[in-house]
Protein backbone atom coordinates (compact mmCIF):
# COMPACT_ATOMS: atom_id res chain seq x y z
CA UNK A 1 0.00 0.00 0.00
CA UNK A 2 1.43 3.20 -0.72
CA UNK A 3 2.48 5.13 2.15
CA UNK A 4 1.60 9.15 2.84
CA UNK A 5 3.58 11.55 4.37
CA UNK A 6 2.67 12.87 7.99
CA UNK A 7 3.00 16.61 7.76
CA UNK A 8 1.89 19.43 10.59
CA UNK A 9 2.17 22.90 10.09
CA UNK A 10 2.76 25.83 12.10
CA UNK A 11 2.23 29.44 11.24
CA UNK A 12 -1.41 30.26 9.26
CA UNK A 13 -0.93 33.69 7.82
CA UNK A 14 -1.30 34.50 4.67
CA UNK A 15 1.79 32.48 3.50
CA UNK A 16 0.92 29.75 5.90
CA UNK A 17 -2.69 29.32 4.38
CA UNK A 18 -1.78 28.70 0.74
CA UNK A 19 1.09 26.13 1.67
CA UNK A 20 -1.80 24.47 3.77
CA UNK A 21 -4.51 24.24 0.98
CA UNK A 22 -1.96 22.74 -1.07
CA UNK A 23 -0.71 19.94 1.17
CA UNK A 24 -4.48 19.39 1.25
CA UNK A 25 -4.32 18.58 -2.39
CA UNK A 26 -1.07 16.34 -2.43
CA UNK A 27 -2.14 12.56 -2.17
CA UNK A 28 1.19 11.54 -0.94
CA UNK A 29 0.57 13.95 1.99
CA UNK A 30 -1.45 13.87 5.32
CA UNK A 31 -1.73 17.16 6.60
CA UNK A 32 -2.55 15.93 10.38
CA UNK A 33 -2.61 19.20 11.63
CA UNK A 34 -2.39 23.34 12.12
CA UNK A 35 -1.00 25.47 14.81
CA UNK A 36 -1.01 28.66 14.89
CA UNK A 37 -0.89 31.32 18.32
CA UNK A 38 -3.07 34.44 16.55
CA UNK A 39 -5.86 33.96 18.64
CA UNK A 40 -8.50 35.04 16.19
CA UNK A 41 -7.39 32.04 14.46
CA UNK A 42 -7.63 29.10 17.64
CA UNK A 43 -10.38 26.95 17.83
CA UNK A 44 -11.40 27.96 13.55
CA UNK A 45 -11.93 24.87 11.29
CA UNK A 46 -9.01 25.42 8.99
CA UNK A 47 -12.08 25.12 6.28
CA UNK A 48 -13.38 28.08 7.52
CA UNK A 49 -10.52 30.29 6.16
CA UNK A 50 -11.51 31.68 3.47
CA UNK A 51 -8.38 31.30 1.12
CA UNK A 52 -8.69 26.97 1.81
CA UNK A 53 -10.45 25.16 -0.86
CA UNK A 54 -11.29 22.14 0.64
CA UNK A 55 -13.12 20.41 2.94
CA UNK A 56 -11.38 19.38 6.14
CA UNK A 57 -11.78 18.48 10.13
CA UNK A 58 -8.93 20.13 11.26
CA UNK A 59 -9.42 22.94 13.58
CA UNK A 60 -6.50 25.45 14.78
CA UNK A 61 -4.69 24.63 17.45
CA UNK A 62 -2.70 26.72 19.44
CA UNK A 63 -0.99 23.66 21.43
CA UNK A 64 2.03 22.54 19.53
CA UNK A 65 3.35 19.97 21.78
CA UNK A 66 -0.22 18.11 21.67
CA UNK A 67 0.57 17.13 18.15
CA UNK A 68 4.36 16.56 18.55
CA UNK A 69 3.16 13.81 21.44
CA UNK A 70 1.73 11.73 18.91
CA UNK A 71 5.32 10.82 17.64
CA UNK A 72 3.83 9.72 14.24
CA UNK A 73 4.80 13.30 12.40
CA UNK A 74 7.28 12.91 10.07
CA UNK A 75 7.95 16.86 9.30
CA UNK A 76 6.52 20.09 10.55
CA UNK A 77 6.32 23.24 8.06
CA UNK A 78 6.94 26.62 9.37
CA UNK A 79 5.76 29.55 8.09
CA UNK A 80 5.93 32.18 10.71
CA UNK A 81 8.60 34.88 10.70
CA UNK A 82 11.52 36.01 8.49
CA UNK A 83 13.96 35.87 11.53
CA UNK A 84 16.08 32.92 12.79
CA UNK A 85 15.76 33.86 16.00
CA UNK A 86 12.34 33.81 16.52
CA UNK A 87 12.03 30.50 14.47
CA UNK A 88 14.76 28.70 15.98
CA UNK A 89 12.66 27.88 19.49
CA UNK A 90 10.21 26.64 17.50
CA UNK A 91 12.50 24.16 15.68
CA UNK A 92 14.14 23.23 18.75
CA UNK A 93 10.64 22.06 20.21
CA UNK A 94 9.99 20.28 17.54
CA UNK A 95 13.49 18.40 16.49
CA UNK A 96 13.62 17.51 20.16
CA UNK A 97 10.26 14.92 19.28
CA UNK A 98 12.38 13.72 16.27
CA UNK A 99 10.71 15.76 13.35
CA UNK A 100 12.32 16.91 10.35
CA UNK A 101 11.40 20.83 9.47
CA UNK A 102 11.24 22.81 6.57
CA UNK A 103 11.17 26.74 7.25
CA UNK A 104 9.95 29.83 4.34
CA UNK A 105 11.97 31.43 7.50
CA UNK A 106 14.34 33.73 5.20
CA UNK A 107 17.30 33.92 7.41
CA UNK A 108 17.07 30.27 7.75
CA UNK A 109 18.06 29.89 4.13
CA UNK A 110 21.60 30.02 4.82
CA UNK A 111 22.36 30.58 8.33
CA UNK A 112 25.68 29.95 9.03
CA UNK A 113 27.60 33.12 8.23
CA UNK A 114 25.01 35.20 10.32
CA UNK A 115 24.10 33.18 12.85
CA UNK A 116 27.03 30.60 13.51
CA UNK A 117 26.54 29.50 16.66
CA UNK A 118 23.06 29.01 16.80
CA UNK A 119 23.63 26.99 13.34
CA UNK A 120 26.15 24.56 14.92
CA UNK A 121 23.77 23.62 17.65
CA UNK A 122 21.19 23.47 15.36
CA UNK A 123 23.06 20.96 12.86
CA UNK A 124 24.52 18.96 16.21
CA UNK A 125 20.57 18.56 17.84
CA UNK A 126 19.32 17.84 14.12
CA UNK A 127 22.02 14.77 13.71
CA UNK A 128 21.60 13.41 17.23
CA UNK A 129 17.86 13.11 16.32
CA UNK A 130 18.91 11.77 12.83
CA UNK A 131 16.20 14.68 11.42
CA UNK A 132 16.77 16.80 8.91
CA UNK A 133 16.31 20.82 8.91
CA UNK A 134 15.99 23.25 5.74
CA UNK A 135 15.11 26.88 5.03
CA UNK A 136 13.62 27.34 1.81
CA UNK A 137 11.15 28.97 -0.62
CA UNK A 138 10.71 30.47 -3.54
CA UNK A 139 13.80 33.39 -2.90
CA UNK A 140 15.40 33.00 -0.97
CA UNK A 141 15.72 29.21 -1.76
CA UNK A 142 15.45 28.71 -5.57
CA UNK A 143 15.31 31.56 -8.29
CA UNK A 144 18.04 34.45 -7.16
CA UNK A 145 20.33 31.21 -5.86
CA UNK A 146 20.04 27.36 -6.31
CA UNK A 147 18.98 27.56 -9.56
CA UNK A 148 21.73 30.26 -10.65
CA UNK A 149 24.29 27.50 -9.27
CA UNK A 150 22.43 24.79 -11.11
CA UNK A 151 22.53 27.10 -14.45
CA UNK A 152 26.86 27.42 -14.08
CA UNK A 153 26.83 23.39 -14.40
CA UNK A 154 28.04 23.19 -17.96
CA UNK A 155 30.03 26.53 -17.95
CA UNK A 156 33.84 25.74 -18.29
CA UNK A 157 34.53 28.77 -16.34
CA UNK A 158 32.62 31.86 -14.42
CA UNK A 159 33.23 35.30 -14.38
CA UNK A 160 30.21 36.73 -12.55
CA UNK A 161 26.56 36.08 -11.82
CA UNK A 162 23.45 38.46 -12.44
CA UNK A 163 20.24 37.34 -11.29
CA UNK A 164 17.15 39.85 -11.64
CA UNK A 165 13.94 38.94 -10.48
CA UNK A 166 11.33 41.87 -11.83
CA UNK A 167 7.61 41.69 -10.71
CA UNK A 168 4.05 42.92 -10.09
CA UNK A 169 3.67 43.02 -6.51
CA UNK A 170 -0.16 43.79 -7.19
CA UNK A 171 -0.81 40.11 -7.39
CA UNK A 172 1.04 39.16 -4.44
CA UNK A 173 -0.78 38.33 -1.26
CA UNK A 174 -1.51 40.96 0.72
CA UNK A 175 1.16 40.98 4.01
CA UNK A 176 3.94 41.21 0.55
CA UNK A 177 2.29 44.44 -0.83
CA UNK A 178 2.39 45.81 2.73
CA UNK A 179 6.09 44.59 3.34
CA UNK A 180 7.48 46.70 0.51
CA UNK A 181 5.72 49.75 1.05
CA UNK A 182 2.97 49.67 -0.65
CA UNK A 183 0.87 52.70 -0.69
CA UNK A 184 3.31 55.15 1.83
CA UNK A 185 4.55 57.96 1.58
CA UNK A 186 8.76 58.50 0.52
CA UNK A 187 8.63 59.53 3.81
CA UNK A 188 6.73 57.18 5.83
CA UNK A 189 8.51 54.61 3.96
CA UNK A 190 12.38 55.52 4.85
CA UNK A 191 11.07 55.84 8.68
CA UNK A 192 9.34 52.23 8.78
CA UNK A 193 12.38 50.48 7.16
CA UNK A 194 14.62 52.64 9.25
CA UNK A 195 12.49 51.02 12.23
CA UNK A 196 12.27 47.94 10.84
CA UNK A 197 8.30 48.39 11.32
CA UNK A 198 8.65 47.53 7.40
CA UNK A 199 11.34 45.03 5.97
CA UNK A 200 11.98 45.08 2.72
CA UNK A 201 12.85 41.81 1.32
CA UNK A 202 14.90 39.87 3.68
CA UNK A 203 16.99 37.21 1.63
CA UNK A 204 19.73 38.27 -0.77
CA UNK A 205 22.77 38.47 1.34
CA UNK A 206 21.46 34.87 2.38
CA UNK A 207 21.19 33.88 -1.37
CA UNK A 208 24.77 35.24 -1.95
CA UNK A 209 26.38 33.48 0.55
CA UNK A 210 25.16 30.15 -0.71
CA UNK A 211 25.97 30.86 -4.01
CA UNK A 212 29.45 31.95 -3.35
CA UNK A 213 29.82 28.53 -0.85
CA UNK A 214 28.70 26.53 -3.41
CA UNK A 215 31.06 27.79 -6.08
CA UNK A 216 33.68 28.50 -3.99
CA UNK A 217 34.06 31.90 -5.15
CA UNK A 218 36.51 34.43 -3.83
CA UNK A 219 35.52 37.36 -2.66
CA UNK A 220 36.05 40.58 -0.65
CA UNK A 221 32.78 41.32 0.53
CA UNK A 222 29.16 41.26 0.01
CA UNK A 223 26.68 44.21 0.56
CA UNK A 224 23.07 44.68 0.58
CA UNK A 225 22.37 48.52 -0.50
CA UNK A 226 19.12 49.68 1.67
CA UNK A 227 15.57 49.32 -0.43
CA UNK A 228 15.04 51.90 -2.71
CA UNK A 229 11.19 52.82 -3.05
CA UNK A 230 9.45 52.96 -6.29
CA UNK A 231 7.10 55.46 -6.77
CA UNK A 232 3.51 55.63 -8.69
CA UNK A 233 2.95 57.76 -11.81
CA UNK A 234 -0.71 57.63 -11.59
CA UNK A 235 -3.01 56.79 -8.48
CA UNK A 236 -4.23 53.14 -8.24
CA UNK A 237 -6.56 50.97 -5.98
CA UNK A 238 -4.21 48.17 -4.07
CA UNK A 239 -5.90 44.34 -4.29
CA UNK A 240 -7.33 45.10 -1.25
CA UNK A 241 -9.52 48.10 -1.81
CA UNK A 242 -6.68 51.01 -0.65
CA UNK A 243 -6.20 54.25 -2.90
CA UNK A 244 -2.32 54.83 -3.15
CA UNK A 245 -1.77 58.40 -4.48
CA UNK A 246 0.63 59.34 -7.04
CA UNK A 247 4.13 60.41 -5.97
CA UNK A 248 3.36 57.45 -3.33
CA UNK A 249 5.18 54.35 -2.84
CA UNK A 250 4.58 51.31 -5.09
CA UNK A 251 7.19 48.94 -4.65
CA UNK A 252 10.86 48.76 -4.54
CA UNK A 253 14.10 47.73 -5.76
CA UNK A 254 16.78 45.62 -3.59
CA UNK A 255 20.05 45.26 -4.60
CA UNK A 256 22.96 42.76 -3.96
CA UNK A 257 26.48 41.89 -4.19
CA UNK A 258 29.73 40.42 -3.69
CA UNK A 259 32.53 42.29 -4.52
CA UNK A 260 36.16 41.25 -5.59
CA UNK A 261 38.10 44.24 -5.58
CA UNK A 262 36.75 46.37 -8.00
CA UNK A 263 34.49 43.99 -9.96
CA UNK A 264 31.19 43.28 -8.79
CA UNK A 265 30.96 39.26 -9.40
CA UNK A 266 27.66 38.20 -7.82
CA UNK A 267 24.61 40.64 -8.60
CA UNK A 268 21.15 40.28 -7.27
CA UNK A 269 18.67 42.79 -7.90
CA UNK A 270 14.94 42.14 -7.15
CA UNK A 271 12.42 44.65 -8.31
CA UNK A 272 8.61 44.41 -7.07
CA UNK A 273 6.02 47.19 -8.04
CA UNK A 274 2.25 47.57 -8.64
CA UNK A 275 2.16 48.02 -12.41
CA UNK A 276 1.28 46.27 -15.48
CA UNK A 277 4.92 46.14 -16.46
CA UNK A 278 6.91 42.77 -17.69
CA UNK A 279 7.58 40.16 -15.14
CA UNK A 280 10.43 38.00 -15.60
CA UNK A 281 13.23 35.91 -13.41
CA UNK A 282 16.52 36.06 -15.38
CA UNK A 283 19.79 34.55 -14.89
CA UNK A 284 22.79 35.69 -16.46
CA UNK A 285 26.39 34.35 -16.37
CA UNK A 286 29.65 35.40 -17.98
CA UNK A 287 31.90 32.65 -18.41
CA UNK A 288 32.57 29.96 -21.27
CA UNK A 289 29.64 30.02 -22.57
CA UNK A 290 28.01 33.01 -21.70
CA UNK A 291 24.67 31.72 -20.79
CA UNK A 292 21.12 33.81 -20.30
CA UNK A 293 17.92 32.31 -18.90
CA UNK A 294 15.01 33.88 -18.86
CA UNK A 295 11.62 32.57 -17.26
CA UNK A 296 9.19 34.88 -19.12
CA UNK A 297 6.52 35.83 -16.78
CA UNK A 298 8.84 35.01 -13.92
CA UNK A 299 7.50 32.85 -11.56
CA UNK A 300 4.56 33.80 -8.87
CA UNK A 301 6.08 34.21 -5.88
CA UNK A 302 3.28 33.13 -3.04
CA UNK A 303 2.64 29.82 -5.65
CA UNK A 304 6.14 29.14 -6.18
CA UNK A 305 7.11 29.11 -2.35
CA UNK A 306 3.71 26.66 -1.70
CA UNK A 307 5.08 24.73 -4.29
CA UNK A 308 8.71 24.34 -2.98
CA UNK A 309 7.67 23.39 0.39
CA UNK A 310 5.00 20.69 -1.12
CA UNK A 311 7.66 18.98 -3.54
CA UNK A 312 10.59 19.12 -0.93
CA UNK A 313 8.33 17.24 1.95
CA UNK A 314 9.53 13.75 1.04
CA UNK A 315 12.75 14.90 -0.28
CA UNK A 316 13.73 16.69 3.10
CA UNK A 317 12.44 13.20 4.87
CA UNK A 318 14.96 11.17 2.53
CA UNK A 319 18.14 13.63 3.18
CA UNK A 320 21.08 13.16 5.54
CA UNK A 321 20.60 14.29 8.57
CA UNK A 322 21.72 17.80 10.56
CA UNK A 323 20.80 21.37 9.36
CA UNK A 324 21.07 21.34 5.62
CA UNK A 325 20.59 24.41 2.74
CA UNK A 326 19.14 24.00 -0.99
CA UNK A 327 22.32 23.24 -2.82
CA UNK A 328 23.07 20.07 0.06
CA UNK A 329 19.67 17.90 -0.32
CA UNK A 330 19.64 15.75 -3.32
CA UNK A 331 17.88 17.71 -6.53
CA UNK A 332 14.56 19.42 -5.58
CA UNK A 333 11.80 18.39 -7.60
CA UNK A 334 8.07 18.09 -8.44
CA UNK A 335 7.35 15.24 -5.70
CA UNK A 336 3.62 14.94 -5.85
CA UNK A 337 3.83 11.18 -7.26
CA UNK A 338 7.04 10.07 -4.62
CA UNK A 339 5.81 8.33 -1.41
CA UNK A 340 6.86 7.48 1.94
CA UNK A 341 9.05 4.31 1.46
N1 LIG B 1 11.59 32.11 1.55
C1 LIG B 1 10.63 32.60 0.79
O1 LIG B 1 10.70 32.57 -0.44
C2 LIG B 1 9.38 33.19 1.42
C3 LIG B 1 8.25 33.38 0.62
C4 LIG B 1 7.09 33.89 1.21
C5 LIG B 1 7.09 34.22 2.57
N2 LIG B 1 8.23 34.06 3.30
C6 LIG B 1 8.22 34.42 4.74
O2 LIG B 1 7.36 33.52 5.43
C7 LIG B 1 6.82 34.15 6.59
C8 LIG B 1 5.31 33.92 6.63
O3 LIG B 1 4.66 34.75 5.69
P1 LIG B 1 3.25 35.43 6.00
O4 LIG B 1 3.03 36.47 4.97
O5 LIG B 1 2.21 34.36 6.17
O6 LIG B 1 3.59 36.10 7.44
P2 LIG B 1 2.65 36.67 8.61
O7 LIG B 1 1.54 37.47 8.02
O8 LIG B 1 3.58 37.33 9.58
O9 LIG B 1 1.98 35.36 9.30
C9 LIG B 1 2.66 34.55 10.23
C10 LIG B 1 1.65 33.75 11.07
O10 LIG B 1 2.37 32.91 11.98
C11 LIG B 1 1.86 33.13 13.32
N3 LIG B 1 2.94 32.91 14.29
C12 LIG B 1 3.94 33.73 14.66
N4 LIG B 1 4.73 33.15 15.59
C13 LIG B 1 4.21 31.92 15.82
C14 LIG B 1 4.56 30.83 16.69
N5 LIG B 1 5.63 30.91 17.48
N6 LIG B 1 3.81 29.72 16.67
C15 LIG B 1 2.73 29.61 15.86
N7 LIG B 1 2.33 30.63 15.02
C16 LIG B 1 3.06 31.74 15.00
C17 LIG B 1 1.41 34.58 13.30
O11 LIG B 1 0.52 34.86 14.37
P3 LIG B 1 0.48 36.39 14.97
O12 LIG B 1 -0.03 37.22 13.82
O13 LIG B 1 -0.42 36.30 16.15
O14 LIG B 1 1.91 36.72 15.32
C18 LIG B 1 0.72 34.64 11.92
O15 LIG B 1 -0.59 34.09 11.97
C19 LIG B 1 7.23 35.64 6.50
O16 LIG B 1 8.31 35.88 7.36
C20 LIG B 1 7.63 35.79 5.04
O17 LIG B 1 8.58 36.82 4.84
C21 LIG B 1 9.37 33.52 2.76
Amino acid sequence: MKKKFNVIQVGLGPMGRIIANLLLTRKNINLIGVNDIDPKLIGKKLSELPEIDYETDITIDSDLEKFLDKKKIDLAVIATSSLLKKVAPLINKIVKFGCNVISICEELSYPYQDHPELSKELDKLAKSKNVTIVGTGINPGYLMDLLPIIITAPCQKVSSIRVTRMMNSAKRRVSFQKKIGTGLSVDQFHKKISSKEITGHVGLTQSIQMIVAALGIDYDDIVELPPKEIVTEIEFTTSYGEKVPKDYVCGLQSKAFAKKGEKEIIILDFVAYAGDHEEYDSIEIEGTPNLHQKIIGGVHGDLGTSAMVANLIPIVIQAKAGLLTMKDIPIPRNTENIWKK
